[in-house]
């Protein structure tokens, strides 16, 4: 395959007509052409929108006009721009370099015989997420244990660790994985919690009981007391009261009572005064009760 390389600085032109033409998606450590649209294989001009010129080595360009990128890197993702040679109107190709997954952000809860890793997805590098792996390690040794099992669910977020030291310091390591292969490793050291012995947790203990002061004690203690006994009082006090009045009252209930029962239009004044006594040597006046029954007077 005959190459044409060409070296060509970034100039800046204006003004500047871009038009942007497509997406490439291309996998790590491949190869790419990219075509441009102008039709012609003289006096095409390729350039990157990075200011930084010296980041890449020169393009390859082809025989036709295209670029050619060998054996891509993340770095090679971005915008390129071809144009005729004095034009102001340039194509924009966008290239997308699709990579195994970046390094996975996780943090590390850690209890005393356990720990949960909890982790996020940063980007799955163009390919969806296939797995997840967690190792763990004790810092003062070199081999990594992994989490069973080795290919976690790509659904998953988080992670139990079992069978931890107290008190002791781990080193954890993450990684997603696609169909390119395992992302990049992130690492995150903590240390397990400790466990209280019942000798700690009694000295603790004793330790808030000699900085008490026993005079509050008797102060909160005389306070409770005296609102008991205030409160015993006032309940006695009132008991009382009420058995007393319950003795009086009893009497005039009890007469009250019929009277109600018999007549609800009691009024006073029907109370009719003493009649003198009739022919009959009756006195009495006929009472009509509530109910319209006539109780006529006695005929002695
Ligand atoms: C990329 O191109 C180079 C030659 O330019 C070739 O040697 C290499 O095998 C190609 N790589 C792939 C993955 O096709
Ligand atoms: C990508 O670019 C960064 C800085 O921009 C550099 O540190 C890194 O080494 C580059 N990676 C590759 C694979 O070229
Ligand atoms: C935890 O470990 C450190 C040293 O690693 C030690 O100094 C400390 O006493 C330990 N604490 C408990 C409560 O065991």
């Amino acid at each position: 395959m005959h190459v044409k390389r060409r070296f060509y600085a970034q100039i800046l032109l204006l003004p500047v007509v871009c038009i942007a033409i497509d997406t490439k998606y291309v996998d790590i450590y491949q190869n790419i052409t990219i075509e441009c649209p102008l039709n012609q294989s003289n006096g095409i001009m390729w350039e990157r929108d990075t200011r930084d010129i010296s980041e890449k080595p020169p393009f390859i360009t082809l025989e036709d006009g295209s670029l050619f990128l060998e054996n891509v890197t993340k770095n090679d993702s971005g915008e390129y721009r071809c144009s005729e040679e004095n034009s102001a109107v340039k194509y924009n190709i966008q290239v997308v370099v699709k990579t195994p997954p970046p390094a996975l952000p996780f943090y590390v809860h850690p209890s005393t015989i356990l720990a949960y890793l909890i982790w996020q997805l940063n980007g799955t590098g163009g390919y969806p997420i296939t797995f997840f792996t967690a190792e763990y390690r004790l810092m003062n040794e070199s081999n990594w244990t992994s989490i069973a099992p080795t290919h976690l669910s790509p659904n998953l977020r988080r992670l139990e660790v079992y069978k931890l030291e107290p008190n002791t310091t781990y080193a954890f390591r993450m990684w997603a994985g696609n169909k390119l292969g395992p992302g990049v490793k992130s690492e995150v050291i903590n240390t397990t919690l400790h466990i209280y012995t019942e000798k700690q947790l009694a000295a603790r203990l004793l330790a808030g009981a000699q900085t008490f002061d026993t005079r509050i004690w008797i102060i909160a203690v005389a306070i409770v007391m005296g609102t008991l006994t205030v409160l015993g009082l006032g309940t006695c006090l009132l008991l009382y009261q009420e058995c007393r009045t319950g003795v009086e009252d009893e009497q005039e209930v009890i007469e009250l009572v019929p009277n109600i029962i018999l007549n609800p239009g009691f009024e006073g004044n029907m109370q009719a005064d003493q009649m003198p006594a009739d022919e009959n040597c009756n006195n009495e006046t006929p009472v009509r009760l509530n109910n319209n029954t006539v109780v006529q007077p006695r005929i002695s």
